[in-house]
């Protein structure tokens, strides 16, 4: 069997980066581990910056999210008893994000690809890379489940746990990493928001976030410690403990109900570079991870596959290779500009074991320095937004 691109993964990297292939007339096989019903419930991020949402409109497959996605024009930043709104219409015009669950992206590009007869194939067990090596003589191909599959290059889509990344030999990657003493344990719920806008709240008692995904289902995230087992946490004690932390300004009731999903996700900076050997590229969690304060995460991996289909549309169309040679370094500028805001937020947010007074004094000043010079307001407003994707930085 043969291919142009062969993708691992069909998250949101992998689907994407197929669909953009294929409106350029690039073929690629799509081998995803996991079944279909599983990445389409897998709960994750939900919050699309300005930029992802264009992408996914310019590409076709954005109907649904414009119909049902929240579009939100500020945020809120809840602390000392009192809350905050960055306001995006004002600190930046014309730009916004949009609440819309990742798993419904996911829905939405499977349906698309398998619509266009896409090769995007679901619990494909022992996928290997092989041919690597630039001066290998085979070119690249897969291994699954018995089978062979020759490609022109490979993209590893397949996450932080994938197998693409530890293909690459070792000595060849550099690796820059952070982990955090701390958790976030995330539920979904049947009830609508207490608020209309996401609401980013720092207490004594740890981080809180109040998120959404529609007019009856809300979001919600409490910072624990790392080694946190859900088994601790039943359904009361999670109301309790984010009741705590957000009804901390006068009037304000946090409606509780029914959970529907719970889990706890590890936070850790990561960043794997270069972001390419020989003829493999790594686009998304498979070559870099933040933490989740600064809604980065998704986002990240449509700007490099936006990079890489460029690359690649300008290699299939006449052999130039200069794009892709320089596919890692158009990425890496905005994954660490991604990694610094997302470091910021965690940062100016949560709370940490070791911080003396000092170091809480530092926090709520520049919080108070946040929302109250539109300066610094600009500056969280221009990042969580999402920079324009041809901003030299
Ligand atoms: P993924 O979505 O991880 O997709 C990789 C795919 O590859 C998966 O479908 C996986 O099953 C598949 N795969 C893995 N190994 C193999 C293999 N060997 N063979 C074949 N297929 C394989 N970001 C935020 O901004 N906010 C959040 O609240 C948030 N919460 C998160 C919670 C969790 C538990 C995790 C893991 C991530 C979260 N993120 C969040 C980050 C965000 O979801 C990711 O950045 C995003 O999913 C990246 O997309 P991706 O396609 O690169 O990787
Ligand atoms: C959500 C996740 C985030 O990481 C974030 O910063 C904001 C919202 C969410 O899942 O809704």
């Amino acid at each position: 069997m043969r291919t142009q691109v062969g993708i691992i993964g069909a998250g949101p990297a992998g689907l994407l980066l197929s669909h953009l292939l294929h409106l350029r007339g690039i073929s690629s096989v799509v081998l995803e581990k996991r079944s279909r019903a599983y990445v389409e419930r897998r709960v994750r991020a939900g919050v699309l910056e300005q930029g992802t949402v264009d992408t996914l409109v310019e590409a076709g497959v954005g109907e649904r999210m414009l119909r049902e996605g929240l579009p939100h024009h500020g945020i809120e930043l809840r602390y000392g008893g009192a809350g905050h709104r960055i306001a995006f219409e004002k600190l930046v015009p014309g730009r916004a994000i949009t609440v819309y669950g990742q798993q419904e992206v996911v829905k939405d590009l499977i349906a698309a690809r398998l619509a266009a007869g896409g090769d995007v194939r679901f619990e494909v067990e022992d996928v290997a890379l092989h041919g690597l090596d630039p001066g290998a003589g085979t070119g690249p191909y897969l291994t699954f489940g018995g089978e062979r599959l020759d490609c022109d290059v490979i993209a590893g889509c397949d996450g932080f746990h994938g197998v693409s990344r530890p293909a690459i030999p070792d000595g060849v990657l550099s690796v820059y990493e952070r982990d955090y003493p701390f958790a976030w344990l995330g539920i979904l719920a049947k009830v609508a928001p207490s608020s209309e806008e996401l609401i980013y709240t720092r207490t004594e008692r740890g981080f809180a976030l109040h998120s959404m995904r529609s007019p009856t289902i809300s979001r919600f995230y409490l910072q624990v410690p790392a080694d946190t087992s859900i088994d601790d946490w039943p359904d009361e004690r999670i109301w309790a403990e984010l009741k705590a932390r957000l009804e901390s300004v006068p009037g304000f009731d946090l409606t509780t109900g029914e959970i529907t999903e719970k889990g706890v996700t590890p936070m850790r900076a990561f960043v794997a570079e270069p972001m390419q050997y020989g003829r493999l590229y790594l686009a998304g969690d498979a070559a870099h991870i933040v933490p989740p304060t600064g809604a980065k995460g998704l986002n990240l991996a449509v700007a490099d596959v936006r990079v890489l289909t460029e690359a690649l549309a300008a290699y299939f169309a006449d052999g130039s290779t200069a794009l892709l040679d320089g596919y890692s370094d158009a990425c890496l500028k905005r994954v660490w500009r991604a990694q610094h805001f997302s470091w910021w937020m965690t940062t100016l947010l949560h709370t940490f074991e070791e911080d003396d007074p000092y170091g809480r004094r530092l926090q709520l000043s520049y919080l108070d320095y946040v929302t109250s010079s539109e300066a610094a307001a600009t500056t969280l407003a221009e990042n969580y937004v999402g920079l324009p994707f041809d901003t030299e930085l």
